[in-house]
C-alpha cells in the first residue's frame, strides 16, 4: 500500500506575489504556512527599485506573514538601474536578485526594461558579483502570437544574453512549453528554472473551457498539451536545474472577472498539496523534495532549512474562496494535506 504520509525538509517558495497593504496582510499568513522562505517579486506599484524601498518592503512583509518566514527580496530592473546600487543591496544583505521584467510583458511592468542593451552594465556586474537574475521571459513584440512569447524570448533574448554573461547566473522563471525545458536542460550549471503547480496541471483548454475562465488566466499564458508534460516532465526528472516557484499572484476578484481581467493566478493556499498531486501522478514522489527544498536553496548558494513538514493523504475540499479571492483548484478536491 502507498506510504500515508510524505515528511520532506521545509521547503521554500522560489517566486512569489505578496502584493502590499492589505492584500499583503490578507495573503502572506498563507505563503508562510507552507514555506520557510520566498523570493518575493518586486512588481509593486511603484516598482521596488531601491534599497531603500525593498528594506522597508521587508519589513512589512515580516510584520505581515508572522514569525518563522524569511522573504527573499528582489530589484527590480529598469532602463536606469544602477550596478552600484544593485550590489550594493546584494552586499548589504537587502536583496539577493534582480528581475527582469520586458517593458510591458506582465502586471506592473511598465516601468520594466525596454531593451536588453539598456541593462549591459547591469548584468555584467551581477555576473562578476555572482547575483542571479530572475527573469520573466517573455517578448512583448505584438507582432508575435501570444502563445509564442516565451519561445522567441528564448531565441532572440536568452541565448544571446548567456553567450554574452556566460557567467551570469539566470532564473528562468515559470516555464511553460518544451523550448524552455529544453534550453535550460541543455545549458551549463548557471541557467534554471522554476515551475509553477498551474503549469503542470492545466493546458490552454482550460482558459476557455465551457466559457471564459479568467482564473485559469496567468502569464506566461497555459500552452498546449504538449508543452504541459514538457514541463512536468522536466520537473519531475529530478534534474538539480528546476524547482518550486509557485507564482501565486493574487488579484481582487473583481479584477480578475472582468471585461481586462487581470493575470495571475492564486495558489498559495494548497501550493504543495498541488505538486505532491503532480510528483505522485508521476510517480516521482521521491524526488517532490529536491524540487522543492533542496535544488533552489543549492542555486542561490543559501543553506537547506532544518526541520521538515508532512504531507498526509487526505480529501481536501478547496472551497471557492478564500479571503475574497478565487484560489487555484477552487471547488476540487486534492488527495494530500499539509499536516499542522
Ligand atoms: O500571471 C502573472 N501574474 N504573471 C506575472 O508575470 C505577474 C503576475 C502578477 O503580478 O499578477
Ligand atoms: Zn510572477
Amino acid at each position: 500500500m502507498a506510504s500515508q504520509t510524505l515528511t520532506i525538509r521545509k521547503p521554500d517558495d522560489w517566486h512569489v506575489h505578496l502584493r502590499d497593504g492589505e492584500m499583503l496582510r490578507k495573503v502572506a499568513p498563507y505563503t508562510a504556512r507552507q514555506f520557510a522562505r520566498a523570493i518575493v517579486m518586486p512588481n509593486l506599484v511603484p516598482p521596488v527599485t531601491s534599497i531603500e524601498a525593498a528594506s522597508a518592503y521587508r519589513q512589512r512583509i515580516v510584520e505581515a506573514a508572522g514569525p518563522g518566514f524569511t522573504p527573499l527580496m528582489t530589484c527590480y530592473l529598469t532602463d536606469h538601474s544602477d550596478p552600484d546600487e544593485i550590489a550594493r543591496g546584494l552586499a548589504e544583505g537587502v536583496w539577493i536578485a534582480a528581475k527582469l521584467y520586458p517593458a510591458g510583458a506582465t502586471t506592473n511592468s511598465a516601468s520594466g526594461v525596454t531593451d536588453i542593451r539598456n541593462i549591459g552594465a547591469v548584468l555584467s556586474r551581477m555576473e562578476r558579483i555572482g547575483m542571479v537574475l530572475c527573469v520573466h521571459g517573455e517578448v512583448t513584440d505584438p507582432e508575435i502570437d501570444v502563445f509564442d512569447r516565451e519561445a522567441v524570448f528564448i531565441d532572440r533574448i536568452l541565448q544571446p544574453l548567456t553567450r554574452d554573461f556566460p557567467a551570469l547566473k539566470v532564473v528562468l522563471e515559470h516555464i511553460t512549453t518544451i523550448e524552455a525545458a529544453q534550453f535550460v536542460s541543455g545549458a551549463g550549471p548557471t541557467i534554471a528554472a522554476t515551475v509553477t503547480p498551474q503549469h503542470m496541471l492545466i493546458n490552454r483548454n482550460a482558459i476557455f473551457a465551457g466559457g471564459l475562465r479568467p482564473h485559469a488566466y496567468c502569464l506566461p499564458v497555459a500552452k498546449r498539451e504538449q508543452h504541459r508534460l514538457a514541463v512536468r516532465a522536466a520537473a519531475t526528472s529530478g534534474s538539480p536545474k528546476f524547482f518550486l516557484g509557485t507564482d501565486s499572484a493574487p488579484h481582487a476578484r473583481h479584477a480578475k472577472e472582468s471585461g481586462c481581467g487581470c493575470a495571475g493566478i492564486f495558489n498559495a493556499p494548497f501550493a504543495l498539496e498541488s505538486y505532491a498531486t503532480v510528483f505522485e501522478e508521476d510517480g516521482a514522489l521521491d524526488r517532490l523534495e529536491a524540487f522543492a527544498s533542496i535544488n533552489g536553496p543549492r542555486f542561490y548558494g543559501l543553506p537547506l532549512n532544518d526541520g521538515t513538514v508532512t504531507l498526509e493523504r487526505a480529501e481536501v475540499q478547496v472551497p471557492g474562496e478564500i479571503e475574497g479571492l478565487v484560489p487555484f483548484h477552487a471547488g476540487e478536491t486534492l488527495h494530500w494535506r499539509l499536516a499542522g
